[in-house]
């Protein structure tokens, strides 16, 4: 099971949508291009996506969600945006399936982005499997980006049932190199840390 109960009536929650936008978020993204065509990865609820689409500059925002029932629900959410745009801003394109078998061509992506998703993913292999997806899907110089929790006690007990592999952060910039990329930074906060790397730009 992806996530339990407890664990969705907190994604679902406006005290989580009220975190993501006024200090998750703007920690994980201070200071990141997302430029105008970005790619998100585990989208739950929608609490991420709707502060992504509020971004300056931001033109398409594509997301992809392994859970079909979430997907179809983003879909009802963000379905309009797709038609044209409703009220302006980024146009939404919701995707059903794996963030470890991306279903867009090499280089598509100006950035990709997931937060608080990456121990939902069943096992190391697999979480590297999805960096290096978030790898060839970028452009040279295009920036992923995200964010995931610190395993303690606490956290885990919220995670009774759940697929729970938690990343650690020492072993994170390791990992991303070997994915591929390069300019690694990987800093940890209070419940959660947080990562930046770059597809490179070939040389010559
Ligand atoms: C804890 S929720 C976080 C949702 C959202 N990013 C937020 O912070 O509110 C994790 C989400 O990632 C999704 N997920 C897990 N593994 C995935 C995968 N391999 N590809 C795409 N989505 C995945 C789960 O279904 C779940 O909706």
């Amino acid at each position: 099971m992806p996530m339990n109960l407890v664990h969705r009536r907190l994604c679902s929650s406006e005290k989580w949508a009220r975190a993501v936008e006024d200090r998750l978020l703007p920690w994980v993204l201070d200071g990141v291009p997302l430029g105008p065509d970005a790619l998100e990865i585990g989208p739950g609820y929608g609490a991420t996506t709707r502060v992504l689409l509020r971004r300056e500059g931001l033109a398409r925002l594509s997301v992809v969600e392994v859970d079909a029932e979430y997907a179809a629900r983003l879909r009802r959410e963000f379905g309009d945006r797709a038609k044209g745009g409703v009220g302006g801003g980024a146009e939404v394109e919701v995707v059903h399936g794996d963030g470890t078998a991306l279903p867009w061509p090499d280089g598509r992506f100006d950035s990709v982005a997931c937060f608080t998703m990456l121990h939902h993913v069943p096992s190391p292999a697999r979480q590297d499997a999805l960096f290096a997806e978030a790898h060839r899907v970028l452009r040279p110089g295009g920036v992923f980006a995200g964010c995931d929790s610190l395993s303690n006690w606490r956290w885990r007990l919220i995670h009774w049932g759940d697929t729970c592999v938690p990343v650690p952060p020492a072993t994170l910039e390791t990992r991303l190199r070997a994915a591929g990329f390069t300019e690694v930074a990987v800093e940890v906060g209070t419940g959660s840390f947080r990562f930046r790397a770059v597809r490179a730009v070939p040389v010559g």
